[in-house]
């Protein structure tokens, strides 16, 4: 089975991803790390302070990845970009505004920062275009939920999925 974890930065995909990999015993495909093996950065965005990452390719080569592990968890903001028929089950997650301003701010990222990945995450960007791919969804709010729990709605919607 092939679980993909997008949502806006520090909603918790990378918190969730690991936990999730590790009770359902599957791999972990961190896509940051897929980025710096392949040199998929293609310049430095100094006002966003930001790389611009080629999307395309990081989809092929994350399709290429599902081929080695028919079951991993695959963690990235941009992980929606994968087609559909690649993928089995989409977890969108999302915090309160409040709960992700302290997260961001806690990472020391600059306003400008803070702002952008906040508009992202009342305009829900990651969700709706998740929706607009096709994917099977599963929303989990991580400032309401504990990891625990958190795993738990999955591990439900999984089940229910196979009935
Ligand atoms: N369910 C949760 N309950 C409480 N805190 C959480 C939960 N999930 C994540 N957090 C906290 O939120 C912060 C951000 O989490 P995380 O790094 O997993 O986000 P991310 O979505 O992977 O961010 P990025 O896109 O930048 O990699 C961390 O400090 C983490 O401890
Ligand atoms: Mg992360």
């Amino acid at each position: 089975m092939i679980i993909i974890i997008t949502g806006t930065p520090g909603t918790g995909k990378s918190t969730l991803a690991k936990a999730l990999a590790k009770k359902l015993k599957i791999h972990c495909i961190d896509a940051n790390k897929v980025i710096d093996e392949y040199k998929l950065k293609e310049a430095y965005d100094k006002k966003r302070k930001s790389y611009i990452v080629d999307e395309k390719k990081l989809s092929k080569i994350l399709i290429k990845l599902t081929k080695l592990y028919p079951d991993c968890i695959i963690d990235s903001h941009m992980a929606h970009e994968m087609p559909k028929k690649h993928v089995d089950l989409c977890i969108v997650t999302k915090t309160e505004l409040k709960t992700l301003k302290k997260r961001l701010e806690k990472r020391k990222y600059s306003k400008a920062k803070v702002q952008e990945n906040l508009q992202a995450e009342i305009f829900e960007i990651c969700h709706t275009e998740a929706q607009e791919k096709g994917h099977k969804i599963i929303l989990i709010d991580t400032a309401k939920n504990k990891i625990d729990t958190c795993i738990k709605l999955i591990q439900n919607e999984i089940s229910e999925n196979k009935r």
